[in-house]
């Protein structure tokens, strides 16, 4: 069976990442889409929202699971026997990153994680979970960028009521 992990902040979760993930489904028998417990960052959603809004937003995805992780991306590949990480690139703005992040994991897992990239669809090249944060923050329409669910949430974190 080709498992691919697809690791990531998703905080939250955007049309950008529904689509990789959506892309990646098609690709692989079975995708994990690890979220990052990473209390070194604030996030604004807990790990347990973050996951929680992915598995509603990918329920139609039958080999699609969400689970979180903490600690190194390889060791948490090597414990779910995958080999696999796919990764978004947007612009060439992200390519320095992440070429640093495949090869650094390649390096630290003896050649064991493979990173595979897909480029974003054009319609979401600018789209990143910190941009919808700012616009939601200022109350802004972000009907374009996640769904209505997400939408919702974000809002409601920045005292609105939708
Ligand atoms: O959505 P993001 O913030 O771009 O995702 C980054 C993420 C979570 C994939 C990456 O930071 C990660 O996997 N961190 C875990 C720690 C790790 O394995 N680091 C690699 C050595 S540099």
């Amino acid at each position: 069976m080709k498992l691919a992990i697809y690791p990531g902040s998703f905080d939250p979760v955007t049309y950008g990442h529904i689509d990789i993930i959506t892309r990646a489904s098609k690709m692989f028998d079975h995708i994990i889409v690890a979220v990052l417990n990473n209390p070194a960052k604030s996030p604004l959603f807990t790990v347990e929202e973050r996951v929680t809004m992915l598995r509603e937003v990918i329920a139609n995805l039958p080999n699609v699971e969400v689970d979180s992780f903490s600690g190194l991306l390889v060791d948490y590949a090597r414990e779910k026997n995958c080999r696999i990480a796919i990764r978004g690139l947007r612009a060439m703005t992200d390519f320095d990153y992440e070429l640093h992040f495949a090869q650094t994991n390649s390096a630290i897992s003896r050649g064991d994680l493979e990173t595979v990239f897909l480029t974003t669809d054009i319609q979401y090249s600018f789209l990143s979970s910190t941009t919808v944060r700012e616009i939601a923050s200022f109350h802004g329409d972000i009907s374009e960028l996640v769904p209505r669910s997400v939408a919702k949430k974000l809002y409601s974190k920045y005292g609105y009521d939708n």
